[in-house]
């Protein structure tokens, strides 16, 4: 079945009981047992909902895994994944990894004497340099977040499976409509299902999906042994966020590319960061692995300074100003007072993220109106 239709049907068989084409949310945290020491398929809610296996078994056949687990969150999930690691174990994470995962590996993680180094994942030699005999986790993101850099997947599978490590992708940017790592030779994707998987800016929930069956086997263990399930409801509105995953991401993206290329075009911006656009450098790459459309993200970066873009970002009138992306609605915000406020300037710099810069989640809205918005938003504005 094509990719749209397991969307809707995978997991989602109607209820045998009712007949009912969308199944209950099951919210029972127990279930009766046949016989003392007898086991069904579900025995608690923690260890398998359900509810939560429906969205699991959907999402596993979209990114071409065995197997799927919900958390509760994308840094849950993403936690998840990381506790695979003991004492002394090394992972070596892309250098543009989403400031949360950033937090998780040098404030939490390191407690515990998981050793971390950032590198540049889209420069695979100063990548592999980084790699040390313990290195057990390769963790990357493609698109990069704000600046839309591309890591080339296949490449760093096989260099993490040179050094016995895991390749571990955050597809949450990507979504397995348009990029499927699994496919690609990644060990765990992961995503932020709070992002275009929920679609609605209404859930929150994150996911790991596994292509070997051991390796399901002891993330599940884990999850089970820690428990940050994703719960009944906020599974529910994943399964039913997923089943248009893919056309709101075609449209989305399409939408998206249509204003990279308005917005390279303006004289009143100094430079798009999109990976459709041919001049980005990760055009030839993301061409490769991203399927048909290359997202709904992209960043741009106003001539002028801070307060140029500050003043851009609150005066749009469709886009809202709000961090988050992969949503219905667009957003628009800052990222040096926003997303990435916490960064020392000096590091923001360094780490390609200037003060003019403005990054934008684009919905479902059309073209026209958002074009509009952001024409009056920087207008009004002022000189930039
Ligand atoms: C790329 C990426 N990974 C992980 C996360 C964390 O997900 P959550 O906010 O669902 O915990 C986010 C959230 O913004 C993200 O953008």
């Amino acid at each position: 079945m094509q990719f749209r239709t397991r969307a809707i049907h995978e997991g989602n068989e109607h209820d045998p009981h009712t007949g009912a084409v969308v199944r209950p949310i099951h919210l029972s945290t127990t279930y009766v047992q046949p016989g003392a020491g007898q086991w069904r398929e579900f025995d608690y809610s923690r260890s398998g909902n359900p509810t939560r296996k429906a969205f699991e078994t959907t999402l596993a056949s979209l990114e071409s895994g065995v197997g799927a687990l919900a958390f509760a969150s994308g840094m849950a999930a993403i936690h998840g994944a990381m506790m695979l690691l003991s004492s002394g174990d090394h992972i070596l994470a892309g250098a543009d990894i989403y400031g949360g995962t950033y937090r998780l590996l040098h404030k939490v993680l390191d407690r515990a004497g998981i050793e971390v180094t950032l590198a540049p994942s889209t420069d695979l030699d100063a990548f592999e340099e980084a790699i040390r005999p313990r290195t057990r986790l390769v963790w990357i993101e493609s698109p990069g977040n704000p600046g839309m850099s591309i890591t080339d997947i296949r490449a760093c599978a096989e260099m993490a499976h040179e050094h016995g490590a895991l390749l571990g992708v955050d597809n949450t940017f990507a979504t397995p409509v348009l990029t499927r790592p699994l496919e690609l030779g990644a060990d765990i994707v992961m995503h932020s299902a709070t992002k275009f998987l929920g679609g609605h800016s209404d859930v929150m929930g994150g996911s790991l999906v596994v292509r070997d069956k051991a390796l399901y086997d002891r993330l599940y263990f884990l999850q089970n042994a820690t428990g940050a399930i994703l719960a009944p409801l906020e599974s529910f509105l994943c399964s039913r966020g997923i089943k248009t995953l893919e056309l709101r991401v075609r449209e989305q993206s399409k939408t998206a590319a249509q204003l990279a290329e308005f917005l390279d075009a303006d004289p009143r911006v100094a430079r798009v960061n999109y990976p459709g656009l041919p001049d980005h450098p990760g055009h030839e790459i993301a061409r490769g692995q991203m399927d048909g459309a290359f997202g709904a993200v992209l960043s741009f970066e106003v001539a002028g300074d801070f307060e140029a873009a500050r003043r851009t970002v609150e005066r749009t009138r469709l886009f809202q100003l709000a961090v988050s992306l992969g949503a219905v609605e667009s957003l628009i915000e800052q990222p040096a007072s926003m997303s990435h406020a916490s960064y020392d300037r000096d590091v923001r710099l360094a780490h390609g993220i200037p003060d003019g810069l403005i990054r934008l989640a684009v919905g479902l809205e059309a073209f026209e109106d958002l074009r509009d918005d952001l024409d009056q938003a920087m207008a009004a504005a002022g000189p930039q």
